[in-house]
C-alpha cells in the first residue's frame, strides 16, 4: 500500500470542508515541530509530500493525502504546543483539531508522535486525555530516534509503556522511529496496513 503514488489530496480549515468520509483514516498528531511531517513523507517515500520544517508551526491545517485504490487516508494534523503562535490561531486550530476528533466517524487510529529526546510532556498528556475522551484510539510512535543512544531509547520506551498502561484509549504497543535514518518506518507501515485491511 505504501507503494503507491500518494498524493495530497486537500486542506481544512473548518469542519464544513472536510472531505466524505471514505476509507479508513489513520491521523498524525503531536507537539509542533515533533516530526509529524516529515514521517508522512517517509511513510509514503515521497519527500516533499507533506511540508516540513525547522519552524514550528509550519503545518497548519488538517492536510489530507490519498493514493489510488488505498483504502486509507492519512491526515497530518496541526502541531501543539507552539508558545509562539498568536492566540486566536491556537484557538481556531484548537476547535478545529477537536471537532474533528470527536466527530469523524472513519477516523480509525491517531497516531501521536512523542519526540525521543524529550519523552512525555504535560502537553502531551493532555492531548491523550482529550483523545480518551473523544475514544480514538492512539498508537504512541517516538521520533527522530536517530538523535538519542540506544540505551536511551529502550529506558524511554519502558517508561512510557507504564505511563500508557493508565491510559484508557492508548493502544499499548510503540514504535520507535526515525524519519532521517528510516528507521521504524517497515514496522509503523505493517501496523497501518493490519488496519486497513480489518
Ligand atoms: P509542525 O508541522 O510545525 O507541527 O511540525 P512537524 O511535526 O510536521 O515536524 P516536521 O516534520 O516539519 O519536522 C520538524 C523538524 O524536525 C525538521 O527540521 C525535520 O528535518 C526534523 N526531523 C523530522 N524527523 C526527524 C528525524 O527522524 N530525525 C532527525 N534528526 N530530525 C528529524
Ligand atoms: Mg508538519
Amino acid at each position: 500500500m505504501f507503494a503507491l503514488p500518494w498524493d495530497f489530496q486537500t486542506s481544512v480549515t473548518d469542519m464544513s470542508n472536510l472531505p466524505d468520509a471514505a476509507g479508513i483514516e489513520i491521523a498524525f498528531a503531536g507537539r509542533s515541530n515533533v516530526g509529524k511531517s516529515s514521517l508522512i513523507n517517509a511513510l509514503t517515500g515521497r519527500k516533499g509530500l507533506a511540508r516540513t520544517s525547522s519552524t514550528p508551526g509550519r503545518t497548519q491545517m488538517l492536510n489530507f493525502f490519498v493514493a489510488p485504490e488505498s483504502p486509507l487516508t492519512i491526515v497530518d494534523m496541526p502541531g501543539y504546543g507552539y508558545a509562539q503562535a498568536p492566540k486566536d490561531l491556537v484557538e481556531a486550530w484548537t476547535q478545529l483539531v477537536f471537532s474533528y476528533l470527536r466527530g469523524r466517524p472513519n477516523l480509525r487510529r491517531v497516531i501521536l508522535l512523542i519526540d525521543s529526546r524529550h519523552g512525555l510532556k504535560k502537553i502531551d498528556l493532555e492531548a491523550m486525555a482529550l483523545l480518551d475522551k473523544a475514544a480514538v484510539v492512539y498508537q504512541v510512535v517516538l521520533t527522530k530516534s536517530d538523535k538519542i543512544k540506544p540505551p536511551a531509547l529502550t529506558k524511554l520506551i519502558t517508561e512510557t509503556e507504564a505511563a500508557l498502561r493508565k491510559r484508557v484509549a492508548a493502544h499499548p504497543v510503540i514504535i520507535a522511529t526515525s524519519s532521517e535514518k528510516n528507521k521504524g518506518i517497515n514496522e509503523l507501515r505493517a501496523e497501518l496496513c493490519l488496519l486497513a485491511n480489518q
